[in-house]
């Protein structure tokens, strides 16, 4: 019996590693290196500061093709800023606080443009491996090719995108492409890649932050709990020692 459970357990590892190890060969794409954000951190929270960069990365120059619809202004109050400030920031696009971020590109034009569909980004973090880390490596992915390696005419290659050729032009090129708050970071492509990452993490899950302190307070409640019927079962189980 015990002979079969171990045949049946190596097994299991086996076509494991074998089936992770052929996605990551069909994948063809870098692992992303890990960054720091402050979303998992050990006190994990939205960097206000750094939302409002992503979401001048996002806005001035993403959104030209991409739609982020799951998120309008009004969403931003949530991480801090006022009905005031986002009333004006709608503003200066021409847009309602209410509006959702619809790209002006349509899917025909970017049909036609890119010979694919150009996918939402609100919930891309959420739909690929290694989240913000890809979004982040990705846009600052833009190397050379290595020798032999010919890239079709209107792609680009990318180190981090699966199969290395990707049809978005690089985004981001060169430092204060977007025009940051003096008081922050330079904007260099990394620091937009980054911020716009983050962003992007915000948009595919804004209650997250919610969720994960709920889940600290829960196993605090469980650990609480634990203590106390043990201290409950050792006092019950006195009284039936002493009974006999
Ligand atoms: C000029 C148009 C254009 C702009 C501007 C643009 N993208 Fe893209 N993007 C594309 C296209 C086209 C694709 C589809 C690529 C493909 O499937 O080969 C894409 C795909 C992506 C993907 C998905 C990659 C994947 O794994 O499938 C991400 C993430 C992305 N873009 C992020 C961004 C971010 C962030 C910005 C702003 C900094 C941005 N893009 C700006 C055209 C654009």
């Amino acid at each position: 019996m015990l002979k079969h459970i171990y045949t049946l357990v190596t097994t299991i590892a086996l076509v494991l590693t074998v089936g992770a190890t052929t996605a990551l060969a069909a994948g063809g794409g870098n692992i992303p290196p890990q960054q720091e954000w402050s979303f998992k951190s050990s006190s994990p929270h939205w960097d206000t500061e750094q939302m409002f960069r992503g979401y001048k990365v996002a806005t001035q120059v993403c959104l030209s093709c991409h739609s982020f619809k799951y998120i309008k202004h009004r969403d931003m109050m949530k991480l801090g800023f006022s009905e005031e400030q986002v009333t004006k920031l709608a503003k200066e696009l021409d847009m309602g606080v209410d509006d959702l971020f619809i790209s002006p590109l349509s899917a025909e034009n970017a049909q036609m443009a890119y010979g694919t569909e150009v996918p939402d980004l609100s919930l891309m973090n959420l739909a690929r491996p290694h989240g913000a880390d890809y979004t982040a490596a990705l846009l600052t992915g833009y190397n050379n090719p290595p020798k032999g390696f010919s890239v079709p005419a209107g792609k680009s290659y990318n180190a981090y995108f699966p199969g290395n050729v990707i049809a978005m032009p690089p985004p981001l090129t060169m430092a204060d492409q977007v025009e940051y708050p003096e008081s922050g970071p330079q904007a260099s492509v990394e620091q937009m890649s980054r911020d716009i990452a983050a962003f992007i993490e915000w948009t595919g899950e804004p209650t997250q932050i919610e969720r994960k302190n709920l889940g600290v307070f829960v196993l605090l409640y469980l650990l609480i709990f634990t203590i106390l019927s043990y201290f409950l079962m050792k006092r019950i189980w006195l009284g039936v020692k002493k009974k006999k």
